[in-house]
């Protein structure tokens, strides 16, 4: 292995998520910017790794003798002499918590929107959660090979609904059974669609003055028409408007018909930024962690269990934040647990492998016996503790019933574990002997319910709970003292100890925001 400085390694990675409402084509997407990266590169490039198969049998023996299997949550690739890795986010919109704790890992991110609807409810909360971290957002919208709304009204509902300023860096030829490519605004160049043309159909780039000779007069107006609109009235791209979260630049496609998404490669390889500097406390002091500085440190942002029940083992994706980490090295978390990392795992698209060493903005799984959990920091030294892997707050609450009264205690550590997970939250409320659990979508309680059925062999029943919402109660200890005893009833205490107020209604949050104005009840908890 070629050994390069470390600052050089970190500066090269490129570590984003896909964030889309459920059928706007992020899976459909995401596979073809990997054929896309994968088809480029047997086009031309070397591979630069995998030639060492004792990796690989490695791997595959630790996930016999442990009965792990890890589905790939980050899928790395290169492209123009950088290293990407894509963070995966679950489909299904209920694991959106999940989502959101993904996107703490990610540098930036890409909006796929369907050309036919626009702006759609679940992309607005994913972009409220980059909105939190100032991630910067490159939009994507997809599905032009079907009929879309004008590119026009396309960007004003970005503008309208995230508050983004839109900078188109294309313009489309029409769309559906009419659509003819697009128009690359900054090269002045038009990519012709030629879906019959095999693997990808975004045709080579031709100069402005020749693309009238490619569509029919009608379309050929219209873009005409479109571009000059976009360039008198769109504000000209501004790379530091987009690195601040404020700017989008805007392109469009087909994911399906792997039009425009080399395209999308090369923007992203283009203005997407590397590892960023990282806030976090050092000895109670607040810091700065850089990707450069020298001590390897990161953090859990995810954690999935074994899918063999006979095991307990998990594997917490932990996404580097400084350092060149190397197999072998010995990390402490921010509460003093040490583990020696000797069989980090990586993935590069569909293969995982043993790392041997990796870097800031890089993620590694890291097989453990259930010592890490969400939130987790880890360090050489065990002093760094970044702030904030976020929980949300629950939209659905649930009270665990058990059949047989005397497994309160196995309960109790089934539900803490499968916090710790992630997967569902968990509250004691401070009277009475209630467990309950809080999820931000049902596909939570219904994959809870079944792991307790199968891994702990308990028997239980989630029943409706007589709150609606929770919220976590921030402010001096006093007050919350205060708070408590005036409502015994609604107070629990999460997985951390943490006081949270459990309200009967949204109603009841806004009245007691205005009667307790020296407290916050705050719908998103970072954990530390
Ligand atoms: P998601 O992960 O965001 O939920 O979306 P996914 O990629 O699964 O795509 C949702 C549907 O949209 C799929 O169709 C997919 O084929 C289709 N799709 C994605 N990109 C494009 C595109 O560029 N053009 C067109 N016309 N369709 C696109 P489906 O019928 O639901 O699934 P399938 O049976 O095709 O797999």
């Amino acid at each position: 292995m070629t050994t390069t400085p470390p600052s050089a390694e970190w500066a090269t990675r490129r570590t984003y998520a896909i964030i889309s409402h459920p059928d706007a084509g992020k899976t459909t997407l995401t596979e073809n910017l990997l054929f896309a990266a994968g088809s480029i590169r047997l086009a031309g490039q070397v591979r630069a790794r995998g030639e060492n198969r004792r990796t690989r049998s490695d791997w595959m023996k630790i996930e016999q003798d442990r009965g792990i299997s890890v589905s790939a949550s980050v899928m790395t690739y290169e492209h123009r002499g950088l290293t990407f890795n894509l963070l995966d986010t679950p489909g299904h919109e209920d694991f959106s918590e999940d989502t959101y704790r993904t996107l703490t890992a990610a540098d930036s991110a890409i909006m796929v929107l369907d050309a036919a609807r626009g702006v759609e409810p679940r992309t607005l909360k994913l972009v409220e959660v980059c909105r939190l971290r100032d991630i910067p957002i490159l939009t994507f919208i997809n599905k032009l090979d079907r009929e879309a709304l004008a590119p026009e009204e396309l960007l004003d509902d970005i503008q309208d609904k995230l508050a983004l300023d839109t900078a188109p860096m294309q313009w489309p030829a029409a769309s559906g059974q009419r659509f003819g490519g697009v128009m690359d605004l900054k090269r002045d160049a038009f990519i012709p669609f030629r879906p019959d043309a095999g693997e990808l159909s975004s045709g080579r780039p031709v100069p402005a003055s020749e693309m009238a000779g490619l569509l029919s007069d009608d379309v050929h107006g219209e873009l005409v028409e479109g571009i000059d609109m976009a360039r008198e009235l769109c504000p000209a791209y501004n790379q530091q408007s987009y690195e601040e979260g404020h700017m989008t630049p805007v392109y469009f496609g087909s994911a399906l018909r792997r039009f425009g998404v080399v395209e999308l490669l090369d923007a992203l390889a283009e203005v997407a930024p590397g590892p960023q500097v990282e806030k976090a406390v050092v000895r109670k002091a607040e810091a700065e962690i850089a990707p450069g500085d020298k001590q390897v440190s990161g953090f859990v942002f995810k954690v999935q269990a074994n899918m063999d029940p006979n095991h307990r083992d998990r594997v917490a994706f932990v996404r580097l934040a400084s350092g060149r980490f190397k197999r072998g090295m010995k990390l402490k978390t921010d509460k003093g647990k040490s583990l020696t990392v000797s069989s980090p795992i990586m993935f590069f698209a569909q293969d995982r492998e043993i790392a041997d060493e990796a870097f800031a903005g890089d993620v590694i799984g890291i097989p453990n016996h259930g010592l890490l959990r969400v939130g987790d920091s880890l360090s050489e030294a065990g002093d760094i503790l970044f702030a904030g892997i976020p929980n949300f707050a629950p939209e659905i609450l649930r009270r665990a019933r058990l059949a047989d009264p005397l497994k309160a205690k196995h309960l109790k550590k089934a539900l803490e574990s499968l916090a710790e997970e992630g997967v569902t939250q968990l509250f004691r409320p401070v009277i009475g002997g209630d467990f309950i659990v809080g999820a931000v979508g049902q596909l939570q309680i219904e994959v809870m319910a079944e792991r307790v059925a199968a891994e702990y062999g308990i028997d239980v029943t989630f029943e409706a709970a007589p709150y609606e919402t929770a919220r976590w109660i921030s402010g001096s200890d006093a007050d919350i003292e205060k708070f408590a005893d005036r409502h015994k009833s609604a107070i629990a205490e999460d997985i951390d100890g943490d006081p949270v107020f459990l309200a009967k209604s949204a109603w009841e949050v806004s009245y007691s925001e205005e009667k307790w104005p020296d407290l916050k009840f705050l719908r998103a908890k970072e954990r530390n």
